[in-house]
């Protein structure tokens, strides 16, 4: 932890970035903590990205997040990358060190299985097969998340299919590729059913999926946050399957972050979720 003297800083950098839920999730979390700081939206074109990380040291921030587009380009940009980051293939938060080097790492795997356990205590990762829809960076935190968890058998399906062989080829075992067209046979006897593609959220069509092959005992998870509530999710409650929202996972991924910058692990609260809830 930084010294409780100075003025706390942190940051998003996105391009755009008004989106952003994160400045409400840690200006709350700066405030029940008591700590004397601000986090704050920055736009940061493409092309600035890497002066804009340079200067986190100069202007005394403790870190920064990073979202679209600049997840996957900062790793080229940081001094270090922590092994969880480095596996995802993206950085989604950059400590500032006492040595001021930028290190990447990357929650996002975190806070979904943080949010799956907080909706869903008794999930167990090696259970029963886990089926991630999807293939690009929220598939890749997904899949490091479940491996890290004990998965044992993960069946991965995506539009296109080359991407899915990719990303299995990527982590070996226990990560499948199958093709897309076999995705409702592939749910039979799975434990868990993760959309990471961004069908459901406001103004894309819902994802194609029929959950007649689901049992019902398994936990159905997206990582749409808007709306709180996808068609994949309004299905899966109809059938009386256990449901868990990206809110959760937004929520989750930011208390590690929280905590390499100012030194303290906040937690997330029915009173965060309501203020975030009624920004969406
Ligand atoms: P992110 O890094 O946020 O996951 P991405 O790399 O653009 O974003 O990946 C988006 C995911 O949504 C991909 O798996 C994509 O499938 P493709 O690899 O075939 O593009 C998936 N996706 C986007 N539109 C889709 C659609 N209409 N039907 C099914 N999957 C879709």
């Amino acid at each position: 932890m930084r010294s409780q003297h100075r003025f706390l800083l942190a940051g998003v950098m996105g391009w755009p970035v008004a989106h952003s839920r994160s400045p409400k999730i840690h200006n709350y979390w700066l405030s029940q903590h008591g700590l004397d700081g601000v986090y704050v939206p920055l736009a940061i074109e493409p092309g600035r990205l890497d002066r804009a990380l340079r200067s986190l040291a100069p202007l005394n921030f403790s870190g920064c997040n990073l979202t679209v587009p600049h997840k996957e380009t900062a790793l080229a940009m940081v001094d270090r990358i922590d092994p969880g980051a480095a596996r995802i293939g993206a950085i989604n938060c950059v400590v500032v060190d006492k040595d001021r080097a930028l290190e990447g790492r990357n929650y996002d795997g975190f806070g979904f299985i943080a949010s799956l356990r907080a909706a869903a205590p008794d999930w167990r990762a090696d259970a029963a097969p886990a089926v991630v829809i999807g293939a690009g960076g929220g598939a890749r935190a997904v899949v490091v998340g479940l491996i890290d968890s004990g998965a044992e058998e993960i069946r991965l399906f995506n539009r296109t299919f080359e991407r899915a062989q990719l990303l299995a080829g990527d982590f070996g075992r226990p990560v499948a590729a199958y093709p897309w067209e076999e995705r409702e046979a592939g749910l039979e006897n799975a434990g868990l059913l993760v959309n990471t593609t961004s069908q459901g959220m406001t103004g894309q069509r819902p994802l194609e999926i029929s959950l007649r092959n689901l049992p019902g005992s398994a936990i159905v998870a997206d990582i749409v946050y808007a709306p709180l509530e996808t068609p994949l999710l309004a299905g899966a409650r109809a059938l009386g399957n256990t449901t868990v929202d990206g809110l959760g996972m937004l929520m989750h991924q930011a208390r590690p972050a929280f905590r390499d910058w100012f030194g303290v692990m906040p937690h997330v609260t029915p009173a965060l979720r309501k203020l975030i809830a009624a920004t969406l």
